[in-house]
């Protein structure tokens, strides 16, 4: 019959064009010609109103027949072709991982590590162990053990970020000492505890609410303030060079007794007085003294059989003293232009 030759002729120049098709858009237009109510092979619809009985029911089938056909080999060359553009896109955007990278750019070490590594190693060499403690601390181990019961005053002094009613972030690493002495249960103590504190202080060019402290304390029979003299100095002049005078006042700390500040003669005018050392000649570079009695106390060690000498070192502040750094914030900012500049020896 005419009609069904026609049916395929039509059938067969589509699908035809369907699998030429080279792009998705290409394959749009041909679809949007096949399906449109005005395309040839729609229009073939309308022989159907000429026909009657077992014709009409041919050429309907016939019709249905190549439709979906026509259907089918639209939706496999979609897909063909959707992947053969995906695979395309893939290969034109591929990284070539085993190019070396156009801007490598190597910063350095922070001072903050370089100063603490350092400072460990000066004491390690003395036979000091290192230990850590935890961040965040409890009242008891942060105020308590260190002789700083609830109502005291220089409570304020360490304005505190609380977590809860009785957990803050430490505010000096000093809590680390009892921590210690419990661990060593009446054995002499002899370490370091190298550490984060956190103090709600306004930032500025010498304050952070976040910055490091190196805590020491030494625990055994007939330690005296000589002792604790004669570390500090060794410690100041490896850590600053031979030639700086240190210097020892009296201070005030709850948890040692005496206390002591230990200066340095200012590097940048050697004692003379500049704008560096405020006019002094000397800058503050440490807090240290006898571990109070009642600490050692509370720690389970006789202090009519122990003594022990504590200290606490800003490890910012030996680092800014050190390196001349005007800023501690610097330390803090990652820009390398500033880091490039500190390496290890
Ligand atoms: N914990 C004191 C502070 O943060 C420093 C210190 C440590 C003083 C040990 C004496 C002994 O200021």
């Amino acid at each position: 019959m005419e009609l069904l030759d026609k049916i395929t002729e039509l059938k067969t120049k589509i699908l035809e064009e369907i699998n030429n098709a080279k792009s998705s858009q290409e394959l749009k237009n041909v679809t949007d010609t096949f399906l449109s109510k005005k395309s040839a092979f729609n229009g073939l619809m309308s022989n159907i109103k000429d026909l009657v009985g077992d014709a009409k029911i041919a050429f309907g089938q016939a019709m249905n027949k190549a439709r979906n056909e026509l259907n089918e080999a639209l939706k496999a060359k979609q897909e063909s072709l959707r992947e053969e553009e995906i695979a395309k896109k893939l290969a034109s955007e591929s990284i070539d991982i085993t190019l070396p990278a156009s801007n490598e750019q190597m910063g350095g070490i922070n001072p903050f590590h370089l100063i603490t590594d350092e400072i460990i190693d000066i004491f390690v060499s003395m036979g000091y162990e290192v230990k850590e403690g935890p961040d965040v601390e409890t009242d008891y181990f942060n105020f308590e053990r260190m002789n700083i019961p609830s109502n005291h005053p220089a409570r304020e002094m360490q304005d505190s970020f609380y977590i809860t009613n009785t957990t803050l972030l430490r505010t000096h690493t000093s809590p680390a000492q009892a921590h210690v002495m419990d661990e060593k249960k009446g054995q002499p103590v002899k370490i370091i505890c190298p550490g984060k504190c956190y103090r709600r202080d306004d930032d500025d060019v010498t304050h952070s609410h976040q910055f490091g402290q190196v805590e020491g304390l030494v625990v055994d029979k007939n330690i005296s303030l000589a002792n604790l003299k004669a570390t500090l100095e060794l410690f100041l002049r490896r850590m600053f060079g031979e030639k700086r005078e240190v210097r020892f006042r009296g201070s005030y700390f709850p948890f040692t007794e005496p206390s002591v500040e230990v200066d340095i003669s200012c590097m940048n005018c050697h004692g003379k007085g500049c704008p560096t050392c405020k006019g002094t000649g000397y800058i503050e570079i440490l807090g240290a003294g006898m571990v109070h009695p009642h600490v050692l106390e509370m720690s389970g060690y006789d202090p009519k059989e122990y003594s022990g000498f504590a200290f606490g070192v800003g490890i910012e502040r030996v680092a800014m003293l050190r390196y001349g750094i005007d800023d501690i914030r610097r330390i803090y900012q990652g820009d390398t232009r500033f880091l490039k500049q500190f390496n290890r020896k």
